[in-house]
């Protein structure tokens, strides 16, 4: 049977990692993968986690399943990090959510959830969007349709042309946002941009899907949620995907979280169902030990004091990364205005140079990124800013 199936070419980040690896060039760096490094380029293990994987390793005593919806302290201090301290919407029992295998498996069965609903809903993506998203949602059978976001010539958003896709949205569509730190491009919605968003979609009736990886990357843990809370906090329906594989660093744990905000109470208790049911027919349920770590440590208050400077600490370094690059650019000629890189948030930056120039870094200098232009900032370090200057302002 398996020979009808043709090979397929490799996944683009994936497939940049091999080219990386394989290349002799000592001085080669790495800007694709969006994996947080620090400045020897490894991803260490967060302090408060691996405290906590030892309190966890001495107080587990079954591997028995755990409850379908997941490890219930996990998903309540994720929720409140999310929705904030006494959430009307919480407090009114208006809140299903379960744990899911990463960001990813929460996507994946929001998606399906959406196609419960209403196989015919449209779910509209920015462009650009994180590529992952277009399997993810259409592979569950919904149609996707973009909106525009982003424009590379002036490296900024185009919020009039947004504004305008999105008032031509159907009611009951779905609209896909990135809660911070938007990938790829690194430009975030400011708090009067969210509000125009609010408004849109108390005018249009369109349904919020909003997709939070990077919580704490961009200003703080607070002010990232800004835009999720206040469309929580005034529309009756929101949809979000949370992801801890970047903030909590525990990628390959796969933690998750897929949250639905619903009218009322009765729909949340059906809506709790139906989405334990779609996890139940794709993998049962999801994984215990991350979420395990993750309720250790936001439910230990010197942990999670730790984790949230561990958070700092890396947020502030990427914001560090940013300013250096811009100003070795500057320092090494480069005639253009890299100035928005520094006001990019997160994890990526879009740095608006053509597919061409991206090659000839690759080919020429050994620097490696996608050819949208996205790198990952935390690539960069104090060893490898002035040779990746250099040969940027060389390409340019
Ligand atoms: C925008 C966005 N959403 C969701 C995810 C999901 O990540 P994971 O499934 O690893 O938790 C990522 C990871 O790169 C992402 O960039």
């Amino acid at each position: 049977m398996f020979e009808v199936l043709p090979q397929l070419p490799a996944d683009p980040i994936l497939g940049l990692s091999a080219a990386f690896k394989a290349d002799p060039n000592p001085l080669k760096i790495d800007l694709g993968v969006g994996v947080y490094k620090d400045e020897n380029g490894q991803t260490p293990i967060v302090t408060a986690i691996a405290k906590a994987q030892k309190i966890l390793l001495e107080t587990e005593t079954s591997k028995t399943y755990i409850p379908a919806q997941g490890v219930q302290g996990y998903i309540d201090g994720l929720t409140e990090l999310l929705l904030g301290k006494a959430n009307p919407a919480v407090l009114e029992n208006r809140v299903a959510a379960v744990q899911a295998p990463g960001g990813c498996g929460a996507l994946r069965i929001l998606s399906e959830l959406i196609k419960r609903c209403n196989a015919e809903t449209t779910v509209w993506v920015s462009d650009p969007t994180w590529a992952n998203h277009i399997p993810l949602i259409g592979n569950a059978g919904l149609k996707i349709e973009t909106y525009p976001y982003f424009d590379k010539d002036q490296a900024s958003i185009r919020f009039d042309a947004m504004v305008e896709s999105l008032e031509n949205v159907k009611s009951g569509d779905v609209v896909l946002l990135h809660g911070c730190c938007h990938n790829p491009t690194g430009a975030d919605l400011t708090k009067e941009q969210w509000q125009v968003v609010l408004k849109l979609a108390q005018k249009t009736g369109f349904i919020p899907f909003i997709d939070v990886a990077y919580l704490g990357f961009g200003d703080s843990l607070e002010d990232d949620a800004y835009g999720t809370r206040l469309l929580v906090n005034n529309l009756p329906e929101v949809i979000i995907a949370a992801s801890c594989s970047k903030n909590f660093g525990l990628y390959r744990e796969r933690v998750g979280l897929a949250l639905m905000v619903t009218q009322n109470s009765t729909t949340r208790n059906a809506i709790q169902t139906q989405i334990q049911s779609i996890a139940r027919a794709i993998y049962s349920m999801p994984p215990s030990y991350g979420g395990a770590l993750v309720d250790i440590v936001l439910n230990n208050a010197e942990l999670r004091a730790e984790w949230i400077s561990e958070v700092d600490m890396m947020r502030n370094r990427m914001q560090d990364l940013r300013a250096l690059l811009v100003s070795k650019l500057k320092e090494y000629g480069a005639k253009r205005d890299f100035d928005f890189v520094n006001r990019q948030k997160g994890m990526f930056s879009y740095l608006c140079i053509t597919p061409e120039q991206v090659r000839a870094m690759r080919d020429k200098h050994s620097v490696y990124f996608v050819e949208s232009s996205r790198v990952n900032i935390a690539g960069i370090s104090l060893k490898n800013v002035d040779s990746l200057a250099k040969s940027l302002v060389s390409v340019l």
